[in-house]
C-alpha cells in the first residue's frame, strides 16, 4: 500500500513538473512577445545630443545642445547660494517624511511672489492655486492635462513657430490638438510682431494660448513691452487662455523682476493666466525637479476646487512631490541675505552669457566672414538661434565635434573663453 501510495506521489509530481515546464515555456514564450509590437523611437531632439556628446572621445569637442549652465572652464556650476542653503539644510538635519501633495505651502508662497511680485493682489486676496511640480516639464505636463480633463472651452492650444520641442511632444502625448501662430521671423532674426498679432486675431475664442515669459527657447528673441502690451491686447479681445511658461526667469535681463514683466503685466490687465515656472536654470537645480504651476483662478472659491482636482491628479502620477530641491528653493527665497547673494548669482550667470555673446559675434567677424551676425548679441537668455541651416550644423558636429540641435539653436552657455575661438572659427568655416 505505502508502495503504490508512493508510486501515485511520484507520477502526480512528474505531471505537475512537467505542467510546470509546460507553462514556463510558454510564459517564456509569451514574455518575448510582449513588447514585440514596439516600435523604436527617434533620439530625443535636445537630450539626444548631449547623448552623441558624451560618446565622441575628440577633446576638443564642445556641447551647445541642451540648456544647461556652464562656468567659464565648462563646468557644472553649483550656484554659491545654493551652496550656503545645503549647508544650512545639512544643519537643520530635516527628515525624510511626505510632502503634502501639493508640495509644502512655504515654497508655493515664495514661488509665487516670485513670479508674479511681493504686492501681487491676485496672490493676497488668495486667487490663486500653485502646485509643486516635477520642474517646469512637469508644469507644462500638469497644467495641460488639467486643461483636457478640466477646461471647458476650446481644448486647441497655439504654440510659437518655432517653441521648445517638448511642448508639442506634450500636447501630442495628451491628445491634446496643437495648432502655430507666427512668433520669429528668419529674415530680421527677431520677433515677428506683426505677423504674431495676425494670426493670434484669427484665433478661435476660448482656444489656450502658450507664451514664453522670457528668454524665448528656442530663439533668444523676446517681444518689446510694448509688443507685449499689444499681444495683451488681442488675446484679451479675442478671449484667448494665456499659459505662460517661464523656464528662465532672471536669464533674459539678469533680473527676475524684469524677467516677469511680461506675466505682471498680463494679470495686470485682469488675464487669468495659467503659469509653468522651472528652477532649473535660474538656481541651477537641474537634476532636482523643482518647478511649480500656478493657476489664477478669480477667487477663493474656484482656486480651491482647482486645487483639489490637482491634487487628485498628482496623487495618481507620483503622489507628491521631492523634497529637497524645493526645501533649497525655499531656504533662498525666504532668506533676505540669501536671497539678494542668489539674485547676485543669477546676474552672474546672465551676464556671463552676455560677455560670451559679444566674444563670439567678436570671433566670426574678426575671422572675415561676410553674413550678418548681429542677432547673436541682440538676443536674450541662453539660446542664440544662429541661422545655420542643417547642413552647416552636420558639418560643425562631424568636422568640429560641436553639438548643437538641427535647428541651429545653441545654448551660450555651453561657450566659454577657452573654447569660444574655436566655435567662432568653426563657424566662420561653415558658413563662408
Ligand atoms: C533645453 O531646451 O535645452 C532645456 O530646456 C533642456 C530640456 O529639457 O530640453
Amino acid at each position: 500500500m505505502a508502495q503504490s501510495m508512493k508510486k501515485l506521489a511520484c507520477q502526480v509530481l512528474n505531471k505537475t513538473n512537467n505542467v510546470e515546464v509546460i507553462l514556463n515555456s510558454t510564459a517564456l514564450r509569451a514574455n518575448s512577445h510582449w513588447w514585440s509590437n514596439v516600435q523604436m523611437g527617434p533620439p530625443d531632439v535636445i537630450l539626444g545630443i548631449t547623448e552623441a556628446y558624451k560618446r565622441d572621445t575628440d577633446p576638443k569637442k564642445v556641447n551647445l545642445g541642451v540648456g544647461a549652465y556652464r562656468d567659464d572652464d565648462g563646468k557644472p556650476f553649483v550656484l554659491p547660494s545654493v551652496k550656503k542653503a545645503e549647508e544650512i539644510l545639512h544643519q537643520k538635519g530635516l527628515n525624510h517624511e511626505y510632502a503634502p501633495i501639493a508640495g509644502e505651502t512655504a515654497y508655493t508662497d515664495l514661488v509665487a511672489q516670485l513670479a508674479f511680485g511681493e504686492n501681487s493682489q491676485v496672490l493676497k486676496d488668495k486667487t490663486n492655486c500653485t502646485v509643486q511640480t516635477l520642474s517646469g516639464t512637469g508644469a507644462l505636463r500638469l497644467g495641460l492635462e488639467f486643461v483636457t480633463k478640466h477646461y471647458a472651452k476650446n481644448k486647441e492650444i497655439w504654440l510659437p513657430t518655432p517653441t521648445w520641442g517638448n511642448h508639442p511632444q506634450i500636447c501630442n502625448t495628451l491628445g491634446l490638438s496643437h495648432k502655430k501662430y507666427r512668433y520669429y521671423d528668419p529674415n530680421t532674426h527677431g520677433f515677428d510682431v506683426k505677423g504674431a498679432i495676425e494670426d493670434i486675431s484669427k484665433i478661435p475664442e476660448g482656444s489656450i494660448i502658450l507664451l514664453h515669459a522670457c528668454a524665448h527657447n528656442p530663439t533668444g528673441v523676446d517681444p518689446k513691452p510694448a509688443d507685449w502690451a499689444q499681444l495683451s491686447g488681442v488675446i484679451k479681445e479675442k478671449k484667448l487662455f494665456p499659459f505662460f511658461d517661464m523656464a528662465y526667469q532672471g536669464f533674459a535681463t539678469g533680473d527676475v523682476d524684469n524677467d516677469a514683466a511680461a506675466v505682471r503685466l498680463f494679470v495686470k490687465e485682469g488675464h487669468q493666466v495659467m503659469l509653468a515656472q522651472s528652477f532649473a536654470k535660474n538656481m541651477g537645480l537641474y537634476g532636482e525637479r523643482a518647478g511649480a504651476l500656478t493657476f489664477l483662478c478669480g477667487d477663493p472659491e474656484s482656486a480651491a476646487k482647482v486645487m483639489s482636482q490637482a491634487k487628485i491628479m498628482v496623487r495618481t502620477m507620483y503622489s507628491n512631490p521631492p523634497l529637497y530641491g524645493a526645501r533649497l528653493v525655499t531656504e533662498i527665497l525666504s532668506n533676505p541675505q540669501l536671497k539678494k547673494q542668489w539674485l547676485g548669482d543669477v546676474k552672474l550667470m546672465a551676464d556671463r552669457i552676455i560677455s560670451m555673446r559679444k566674444q563670439l559675434r567678436a570671433g566670426i567677424e574678426g575671422a572675415g566672414n561676410k553674413q550678418n551676425w548681429q542677432h547673436i548679441t541682440d538676443q536674450i537668455g541662453m539660446f542664440c538661434f544662429t541661422g545655420l541651416k542643417p547642413d552647416q550644423v552636420e558639418r560643425l558636429t562631424k568636422d568640429f565635434h560641436i553639438y548643437l540641435t538641427k535647428d541651429g539653436r545653441i545654448s551660450v552657455a555651453g561657450i566659454s573663453s577657452k573654447n569660444v575661438n574655436y566655435v567662432a572659427e568653426a563657424m566662420h568655416k561653415v558658413t563662408s
